[in-house]
């Protein structure tokens, strides 16, 4: 166990590489084990999520080497996995459930997946329920993990209308569409990140893209490839909150992955009156990436515009933070999604957020949080089992004349392994004791 002390601190400054986006990574390793040929990843996240997809894709066959400058994946063809010995542990990682199930609902193996507390607690029905359209077998713990998959099933294409705007949910669909008869489709009522759609694209699968509906058919081939992961725009939020809310900052953060699916903190922060400017605009493998520069600014209260919730679905307990610090009221409806994240990310941010003393009114399906000055030194918080609480706490020291300690923060590792490091360079002052 391992705790943050985050100290004050109120000055931000330089240039910061965040690492590799988790989505793409996790895609990477997934399509590269499914492609045929070699595919070269540079730039992987090698957070504890992405390390449970690779340990998933070794345990059913994949060879997967790492060298200094990338991870090499020996595809083995979309029929060539192998029956791994045992179930496969999937640590924290919802995405490494929700999309593993689609590829593993089509093997002639049976399988098991399992997680950790936080995952073991969060719904499957999502994607057990239109699996089981297609055709698959899954036993679970009433809607939760672990999932029990069985083997030798045929799946049939499937015309599905996600009730959810869920990335996993339609990437999981996707995947088990790779292996059906027919065609497959996805329709959702918002859009999400595309990564699965163009990633698929890029391995020079046909997809086809209308709106927001997805169509591909299965029993096509994946071509291996090579692949830049850009920085993750999710682990690039907690720094653009950091430097709007610290009293002196201006950081640029280099090539992030500004992909139009994902920039939804960006205008959420914009509307809030943060100082954010985006340049050197390009497209490296079918994603966009630019350079981001913060600056100090006024933060205001805003009503978050319902649209863009699931354009910055995981950037709200920083953005919480920001609403924390902002003048005025934020008000957030809508978000029941982030009520099933890896915690109840409404419930946790608002208890944590109530103990530095700022008023929140906790809504069914969001949040109204009042800005101003953490008043009071707060009781420890507690992440639940959750990196983006974690961070965001950590992140609230700019604004806090006390230390503020965090328990049970492991679990950054899933998604920002050196964040500490890259926070305390920047000018923050935090604090990791191991227990
Ligand atoms: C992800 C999709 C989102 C997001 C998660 C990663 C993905 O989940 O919250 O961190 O890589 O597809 P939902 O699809 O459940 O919204």
């Amino acid at each position: 166990m391992s705790k943050f002390i985050a100290k004050p601190a109120n000055v931000l400054s330089g240039n910061i590489k965040i690492p590799g986006d988790k989505s793409i990574s996790h895609r990477s390793v997934m399509m590269g084990s499914l492609a045929t040929g070699i595919t070269e990843v540079y730039g992987l996240l090698e957070g504890d999520d992405v390390v449970s997809t690779m340990n998933a894709f070794q345990s059913m066959g994949v060879e997967i080497h790492r060298n200094d400058e990338n991870i090499i994946i020996h595809g083995v063809g979309i029929d060539g996995l192998k029956k791994p010995k045992k179930s496969l542990y999937l640590g924290n990682s919802g995405t490494s459930m929700r999309l593993i199930s689609g590829i593993l609902a089509a093997q002639e193996f049976d399988s098991e997946l399992s997680g950790d507390e936080s995952l073991s607690s969060r719904p499957m029905g999502r994607v057990i329920s239109p699996l089981t359209k297609m055709g698959a077998i899954i036993e679970s713990n009433d809607g939760k993990p672990p999932l029990k998959i069985k083997g030798g099933q045929k799946l049939k294409g499937l015309s599905y209308d996600s009730p959810i705007a869920s990335a996993q949910v339609k990437s999981c669909i996707l995947l088990a569409g790779l292996y059906a008869d027919g065609e497959t489709c996805v329709s959702e009522p918002a859009p999400t990140r595309d990564h699965t759609e163009s990633m698929l694209k890029g391995f020079g699968y046909d997809v086809k893209v209308n709106n927001n509906r997805i169509c591909l058919k299965g029993h096509g081939k994946l071509k291996a490839k090579k692949i830049q992961v850009p920085s993750d725009i999710s682990s690039a939020a907690f720094f653009m909150v950091a430097a709007s809310i610290a009293p002196k900052a201006d950081i640029t953060l280099e090539s992030v992955n500004v992909n139009p699916t994902r920039t939804g903190v960006v205008d959420i922060l914009k509307l809030m009156g943060a100082n954010i400017d985006i340049s050197n605009k390009r497209e490296i493998g079918g994603e966009l990436l630019a350079d981001i520069r913060i600056q100090s600014a006024e933060l205001s209260g805003i009503t978050i515009p319902e649209d863009l919730i699931p354009l910055a679905i995981d950037e709200f307990p920083v953005l919480f933070i920001a609403a924390s610090c902002a003048k005025g009221e934020t008000i957030l409806t809508g978000a029941k999604e982030l009520r099933v994240k890896e915690s109840d990310r409404i419930q946790v941010m608002a208890d944590g957020l109530m103990s530095l003393g700022v008023s929140c009114e906790v809504l069914e399906d969001g949040i109204v949080i009042k800005g101003g000055e953490y008043r009071q030194p707060s009781s420890v918080i507690k992440s639940h089992h959750d990196h983006r609480i974690s961070m965001s706490f950590a992140v609230a020291s700019l604004r806090s004349k006390f230390n503020i300690e965090i328990d049970d923060v492991e679990n950054v590792r899933t998604s920002f392994p050196n964040f500490v490091e890259l926070a305390n360079s920047a000018g923050m002052c935090i604090e990791e004791i191991y227990e």
